[in-house]
């Protein structure tokens, strides 16, 4: 595996965690199991992501579109990741790693709330590596929801004042869920599909996209640094023009 120049990797990577589902079928298990692979992965690929020192990373693990599934499948979901927090919850309080998430849990079990809740309480002060697991997440809703929050404030402040002050991107931006991270600089989808999926449209307004065939339960180091390398050499212009050498 080639050393990349610290300088060319992304700061924020986000990850769309697809294709656990047919890792189970290809081998006649259930998809449950695809679902406890891709976990199991997911803590490794997270051990990758301390070693390069990259600072955020957004994990696509539940979206809103996803309750469409069968009652078996969300159920095991569920009994996965409150698993996964229970059994690595100490070891992201030792690696300082902050825990957010984005998306609305209220909708979650009750155990897998009160789990995250402390996960965010117990690691709120970490800043080593800022984990963004996205549940129950999808990007319209997002905004929507930043769009009714600001409406409320506005409809005060002119109740109050008879005025409304405009608001701009950086004030918007303030209402998302994903507030504070930076702008998504590498979005991975692997799993062979070449769509978004209500994931992160605005945070991804400029990210380099980066698609693969590899399902997410084997993804691997080497995956992540070919994706790697395949960004250091992306031109990031930003709508600027091409620099000239
Ligand atoms: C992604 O894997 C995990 C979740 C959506 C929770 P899938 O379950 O979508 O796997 P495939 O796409 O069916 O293989
Ligand atoms: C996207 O995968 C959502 C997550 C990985 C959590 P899906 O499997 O739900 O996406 P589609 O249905 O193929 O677009
Ligand atoms: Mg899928």
């Amino acid at each position: 595996m080639n050393s990349i120049e610290k300088n060319k990797l992304p700061k924020h990577i986000a990850v769309i965690l697809d294709g656990n589902g047919r890792w189970a079928q290809l081998r006649n298990l259930p998809r449950s199991e695809g679902h406890r692979k891709g976990g199991e992965n997911l803590k490794r690929f997270i051990d990758d992501i301390l070693e390069l020192q990259i600072p955020y990373i957004s994990l696509y693990a539940f979206s809103t579109e996803n309750w469409k599934r069968p009652k078996t499948e969300i159920h095991s979901l569920w009994k996965l990741m409150l698993e996964f927090f229970a059994k690595y919850l100490e070891e992201c309080i030792e690696k300082k790693i902050c825990i957010k998430i984005s998306g609305d849990i209220t909708k979650l079990p009750k155990s897998n709330q009160e789990i995250i809740n402390e996960a965010i309480n117990k690691t709120k002060k970490n800043k080593h590596l800022y984990v963004n697991f996205c549940i129950n997440y999808g990007s319209q809703q997002e905004i929507i929801n930043a769009i009714n929050q600001i409406l409320e404030i506005k409809i005060n402040q002119f109740q109050q004042t008879g005025q409304i002050k405009k608001i701009n991107k950086k004030e918007f931006e303030k209402y998302l869920y994903t507030y504070p991270l930076p702008p998504v600089d590498l979005l991975i989808r692997p799993g062979g599909e070449y769509r978004i999926s209500n994931f992160l449209l605005w945070q991804c307004a400029y990210a380099e996209l980066y698609f693969t065939k590899t399902l997410w339960p084997d993804f691997s180091k080497e995956d992540l640094y070919n994706a790697l390398e395949w960004y250091s050499k992306r031109e990031r212009r930003f709508g600027g023009l091409l620099s000239i050498k």
